[in-house]
Protein backbone atom coordinates (compact mmCIF):
# COMPACT_ATOMS: atom_id res chain seq x y z
CA UNK A 1 0.00 0.00 0.00
CA UNK A 2 1.65 3.61 -1.11
CA UNK A 3 2.43 5.70 1.72
CA UNK A 4 1.59 9.56 1.64
CA UNK A 5 4.16 10.55 -0.65
CA UNK A 6 3.69 12.96 -3.92
CA UNK A 7 7.32 12.62 -4.55
CA UNK A 8 7.26 8.47 -5.36
CA UNK A 9 3.79 8.74 -6.93
CA UNK A 10 5.32 11.41 -9.84
CA UNK A 11 8.49 9.58 -10.06
CA UNK A 12 6.58 5.63 -10.13
CA UNK A 13 2.69 6.23 -10.44
CA UNK A 14 1.64 8.90 -12.42
CA UNK A 15 3.01 7.37 -16.05
CA UNK A 16 0.45 4.29 -15.22
CA UNK A 17 -2.26 6.11 -14.54
CA UNK A 18 -3.99 7.14 -18.30
CA UNK A 19 -4.84 11.40 -18.36
CA UNK A 20 -3.52 14.66 -18.77
CA UNK A 21 -1.41 16.01 -16.08
CA UNK A 22 1.97 18.17 -17.23
CA UNK A 23 4.47 16.39 -15.48
CA UNK A 24 6.01 20.29 -14.44
CA UNK A 25 3.28 21.43 -12.42
CA UNK A 26 4.61 19.09 -9.61
CA UNK A 27 6.49 22.29 -8.40
CA UNK A 28 3.26 24.17 -8.79
CA UNK A 29 0.80 21.56 -6.51
CA UNK A 30 3.87 21.94 -3.90
CA UNK A 31 3.43 25.80 -3.88
CA UNK A 32 0.19 25.59 -2.98
CA UNK A 33 0.71 22.67 -0.65
CA UNK A 34 3.55 24.71 1.26
CA UNK A 35 1.13 28.41 1.67
CA UNK A 36 -1.19 25.91 3.03
CA UNK A 37 0.29 23.89 4.93
CA UNK A 38 2.69 27.33 6.67
CA UNK A 39 -0.66 28.44 7.65
CA UNK A 40 -2.48 24.82 8.51
CA UNK A 41 -5.34 25.67 6.08
CA UNK A 42 -7.83 22.97 6.81
CA UNK A 43 -10.23 21.13 4.12
CA UNK A 44 -11.12 17.53 1.84
CA UNK A 45 -10.29 17.65 -1.68
CA UNK A 46 -11.97 17.00 -4.58
CA UNK A 47 -12.36 16.94 -8.49
CA UNK A 48 -14.96 17.42 -10.95
CA UNK A 49 -13.91 15.18 -13.62
CA UNK A 50 -11.36 12.71 -12.79
CA UNK A 51 -11.03 10.31 -16.01
CA UNK A 52 -8.83 7.68 -14.57
CA UNK A 53 -7.78 9.49 -11.12
CA UNK A 54 -4.57 10.59 -12.80
CA UNK A 55 -4.64 14.32 -11.24
CA UNK A 56 -7.05 12.90 -8.03
CA UNK A 57 -4.66 10.79 -7.11
CA UNK A 58 -1.79 13.67 -6.81
CA UNK A 59 -4.63 15.22 -4.51
CA UNK A 60 -4.85 12.87 -2.01
CA UNK A 61 -1.17 12.18 -1.56
CA UNK A 62 -1.62 16.38 -0.06
CA UNK A 63 -4.57 15.90 1.65
CA UNK A 64 -3.53 15.14 5.34
CA UNK A 65 -4.81 12.11 7.98
CA UNK A 66 -8.12 12.53 8.37
CA UNK A 67 -9.15 14.84 5.19
CA UNK A 68 -10.77 12.48 2.13
CA UNK A 69 -10.78 12.84 -1.73
CA UNK A 70 -13.65 13.39 -3.33
CA UNK A 71 -14.39 12.44 -6.94
CA UNK A 72 -17.38 13.79 -9.19
CA UNK A 73 -17.74 12.80 -12.40
CA UNK A 74 -20.57 11.12 -14.62
CA UNK A 75 -18.40 8.05 -15.17
CA UNK A 76 -19.70 5.60 -16.97
CA UNK A 77 -22.70 7.58 -18.11
CA UNK A 78 -21.07 9.18 -20.89
CA UNK A 79 -24.25 10.21 -22.61
CA UNK A 80 -24.49 12.72 -20.65
CA UNK A 81 -20.86 14.07 -21.37
CA UNK A 82 -21.64 16.25 -23.83
CA UNK A 83 -18.20 17.41 -25.38
CA UNK A 84 -16.77 13.81 -24.92
CA UNK A 85 -13.88 14.92 -22.60
CA UNK A 86 -12.42 12.11 -21.79
CA UNK A 87 -14.37 9.07 -21.25
CA UNK A 88 -15.06 8.27 -17.69
CA UNK A 89 -15.03 5.09 -15.26
CA UNK A 90 -15.68 4.14 -11.83
CA UNK A 91 -13.95 0.94 -11.84
CA UNK A 92 -10.85 2.48 -13.64
CA UNK A 93 -10.89 5.58 -11.13
CA UNK A 94 -11.18 3.24 -7.91
CA UNK A 95 -8.50 0.51 -8.95
CA UNK A 96 -6.07 3.50 -9.55
CA UNK A 97 -6.78 4.99 -6.64
CA UNK A 98 -6.19 1.59 -4.70
CA UNK A 99 -2.87 1.00 -6.18
CA UNK A 100 -1.56 4.50 -6.62
CA UNK A 101 -3.37 6.94 -3.65
CA UNK A 102 -2.08 6.81 0.34
CA UNK A 103 -4.02 3.92 1.75
CA UNK A 104 -5.20 5.92 4.52
CA UNK A 105 -7.14 8.09 2.22
CA UNK A 106 -10.34 7.49 1.69
CA UNK A 107 -12.29 7.99 -1.14
CA UNK A 108 -16.08 8.94 -1.93
CA UNK A 109 -17.06 9.08 -5.44
CA UNK A 110 -19.89 11.07 -6.51
CA UNK A 111 -21.42 10.38 -9.91
CA UNK A 112 -23.42 13.42 -11.21
CA UNK A 113 -23.85 15.34 -14.56
CA UNK A 114 -22.88 18.74 -12.60
CA UNK A 115 -24.69 20.63 -15.22
CA UNK A 116 -27.77 18.75 -13.91
CA UNK A 117 -27.34 18.91 -10.08
CA UNK A 118 -30.07 20.28 -7.91
CA UNK A 119 -29.53 22.02 -5.15
CA UNK A 120 -30.31 19.67 -2.92
CA UNK A 121 -27.78 17.40 -4.57
CA UNK A 122 -24.97 20.71 -3.62
CA UNK A 123 -26.19 21.04 -0.18
CA UNK A 124 -25.34 17.30 0.08
CA UNK A 125 -22.57 17.31 -1.31
CA UNK A 126 -21.16 20.15 0.48
CA UNK A 127 -22.59 19.41 4.13
CA UNK A 128 -21.21 15.92 3.86
CA UNK A 129 -18.14 16.61 2.21
CA UNK A 130 -16.91 19.74 2.30
CA UNK A 131 -15.52 22.46 2.51
CA UNK A 132 -12.67 21.47 0.24
CA UNK A 133 -8.89 22.77 0.64
CA UNK A 134 -8.51 22.00 -2.80
CA UNK A 135 -10.69 21.58 -5.51
CA UNK A 136 -10.08 20.75 -9.02
CA UNK A 137 -12.16 21.71 -11.99
CA UNK A 138 -11.86 19.30 -14.83
CA UNK A 139 -15.06 18.30 -16.24
CA UNK A 140 -17.30 19.47 -18.89
CA UNK A 141 -15.21 21.95 -21.07
CA UNK A 142 -18.02 23.82 -22.45
CA UNK A 143 -18.67 27.44 -21.29
CA UNK A 144 -21.71 26.07 -19.72
CA UNK A 145 -19.80 23.20 -18.37
CA UNK A 146 -16.63 24.96 -16.81
CA UNK A 147 -18.73 28.44 -15.69
CA UNK A 148 -21.23 26.14 -13.86
CA UNK A 149 -18.33 24.42 -12.26
CA UNK A 150 -16.05 27.04 -11.33
CA UNK A 151 -19.52 28.84 -9.46
CA UNK A 152 -19.36 25.13 -7.58
CA UNK A 153 -16.25 25.27 -6.80
CA UNK A 154 -16.16 28.22 -5.41
CA UNK A 155 -19.37 27.93 -3.21
CA UNK A 156 -17.64 24.69 -1.51
CA UNK A 157 -14.30 25.99 -0.62
CA UNK A 158 -12.53 26.28 2.86
CA UNK A 159 -10.70 29.15 4.31
CA UNK A 160 -7.47 29.24 2.25
CA UNK A 161 -8.86 26.84 -0.40
CA UNK A 162 -7.84 27.36 -3.90
CA UNK A 163 -9.62 25.99 -6.74
CA UNK A 164 -7.49 24.61 -9.91
CA UNK A 165 -9.07 25.00 -13.79
CA UNK A 166 -7.59 23.37 -16.21
CA UNK A 167 -7.40 23.88 -20.10
CA UNK A 168 -7.21 27.74 -19.42
CA UNK A 169 -6.16 29.44 -22.58
CA UNK A 170 -5.82 25.53 -24.03
CA UNK A 171 -6.81 26.40 -28.02
CA UNK A 172 -8.20 23.24 -27.99
CA UNK A 173 -11.01 23.88 -25.65
CA UNK A 174 -12.13 28.02 -25.95
CA UNK A 175 -14.93 27.27 -23.70
CA UNK A 176 -13.23 27.08 -20.39
CA UNK A 177 -11.31 31.10 -21.53
CA UNK A 178 -14.69 32.05 -22.64
CA UNK A 179 -16.03 30.81 -19.21
CA UNK A 180 -13.48 32.54 -17.04
CA UNK A 181 -14.53 35.75 -18.65
CA UNK A 182 -18.51 35.69 -18.17
CA UNK A 183 -17.58 34.64 -14.23
CA UNK A 184 -15.58 37.90 -14.04
CA UNK A 185 -17.95 39.63 -16.05
CA UNK A 186 -21.48 38.85 -15.05
CA UNK A 187 -21.07 38.07 -11.44
CA UNK A 188 -19.69 39.37 -8.51
CA UNK A 189 -16.78 36.46 -7.63
CA UNK A 190 -15.03 35.81 -4.34
CA UNK A 191 -11.87 34.04 -5.89
CA UNK A 192 -9.14 35.32 -7.78
CA UNK A 193 -6.52 33.98 -9.86
CA UNK A 194 -3.19 34.19 -8.54
CA UNK A 195 -0.89 31.37 -10.33
CA UNK A 196 -1.25 30.52 -14.22
CA UNK A 197 1.13 27.27 -15.30
CA UNK A 198 0.56 24.96 -18.01
CA UNK A 199 -3.16 25.43 -18.60
CA UNK A 200 -4.07 25.31 -15.28
CA UNK A 201 -5.27 28.60 -13.66
CA UNK A 202 -5.10 28.57 -9.83
CA UNK A 203 -7.86 30.88 -7.50
CA UNK A 204 -7.98 31.80 -3.99
CA UNK A 205 -10.33 33.96 -2.05
CA UNK A 206 -9.56 37.56 -2.42
CA UNK A 207 -8.46 37.36 1.69
CA UNK A 208 -5.74 35.17 1.36
CA UNK A 209 -5.03 36.00 -2.48
CA UNK A 210 -1.94 38.00 -1.28
CA UNK A 211 -0.50 35.44 0.91
CA UNK A 212 -0.56 32.76 -2.57
CA UNK A 213 0.57 35.04 -4.60
CA UNK A 214 3.90 35.69 -2.17
CA UNK A 215 4.64 31.97 -2.42
CA UNK A 216 4.24 32.12 -5.92
CA UNK A 217 6.47 34.65 -6.32
CA UNK A 218 9.15 33.70 -4.05
CA UNK A 219 9.22 30.03 -5.67
CA UNK A 220 9.32 30.88 -9.05
CA UNK A 221 10.89 33.81 -9.72
CA UNK A 222 14.02 32.47 -10.68
CA UNK A 223 12.38 30.71 -13.59
CA UNK A 224 13.00 31.73 -16.84
CA UNK A 225 9.53 32.46 -17.77
CA UNK A 226 8.95 34.33 -14.99
CA UNK A 227 6.27 37.43 -14.90
CA UNK A 228 3.71 38.66 -12.66
CA UNK A 229 0.64 39.76 -15.21
CA UNK A 230 -2.95 41.32 -14.78
CA UNK A 231 -5.56 39.07 -15.29
CA UNK A 232 -9.28 39.86 -14.15
CA UNK A 233 -8.04 42.93 -12.13
CA UNK A 234 -5.82 40.75 -10.25
CA UNK A 235 -1.94 39.80 -10.21
CA UNK A 236 -0.91 36.13 -11.22
CA UNK A 237 2.42 34.64 -11.08
CA UNK A 238 2.90 32.83 -14.55
CA UNK A 239 5.81 30.42 -14.90
CA UNK A 240 6.18 27.33 -16.21
C1 LIG B 1 -10.48 15.77 -19.33
S1 LIG B 1 -11.23 14.50 -18.38
C2 LIG B 1 -10.53 14.75 -16.78
C3 LIG B 1 -9.04 14.46 -16.70
C4 LIG B 1 -8.54 14.26 -15.29
N1 LIG B 1 -8.70 15.44 -14.47
C5 LIG B 1 -7.09 13.79 -15.23
O1 LIG B 1 -6.40 14.07 -14.24
O2 LIG B 1 -6.64 13.11 -16.15
C6 LIG B 1 -12.89 15.07 -18.20
C7 LIG B 1 -13.78 14.25 -17.28
O3 LIG B 1 -14.98 15.00 -17.08
C8 LIG B 1 -16.08 14.11 -17.01
N2 LIG B 1 -17.30 14.89 -17.35
C9 LIG B 1 -17.66 15.38 -18.56
N3 LIG B 1 -18.83 16.04 -18.48
C10 LIG B 1 -19.23 15.98 -17.18
C11 LIG B 1 -20.38 16.47 -16.47
N4 LIG B 1 -21.35 17.15 -17.08
N5 LIG B 1 -20.46 16.23 -15.14
C12 LIG B 1 -19.48 15.51 -14.50
N6 LIG B 1 -18.37 15.02 -15.13
C13 LIG B 1 -18.24 15.26 -16.45
C14 LIG B 1 -15.73 13.00 -18.00
O4 LIG B 1 -16.42 11.80 -17.73
C15 LIG B 1 -14.20 12.88 -17.80
O5 LIG B 1 -13.90 11.89 -16.84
Amino acid sequence: MPARDINTYWRDGMRQVEGWLAVELLDHLKCIARAQDDVKFVGNVAEIGVYRGKLLIALAHLARGSERCVAIDVFDDQAKNLDGSGAGSLALVCENFKRFAPDDCELVTVQVDTLAMTIDQRVAVSMNHGPFRLFSVDGGHTVQHALNDLLMAQDMLADGGVVLLDDFYHRHWPGVTEAVGLFYSRYVPRIAPFLHAHNKLFFTSYTFHSHFLRYAVEIFKTRPQFKVVRMYGSDVVTAT
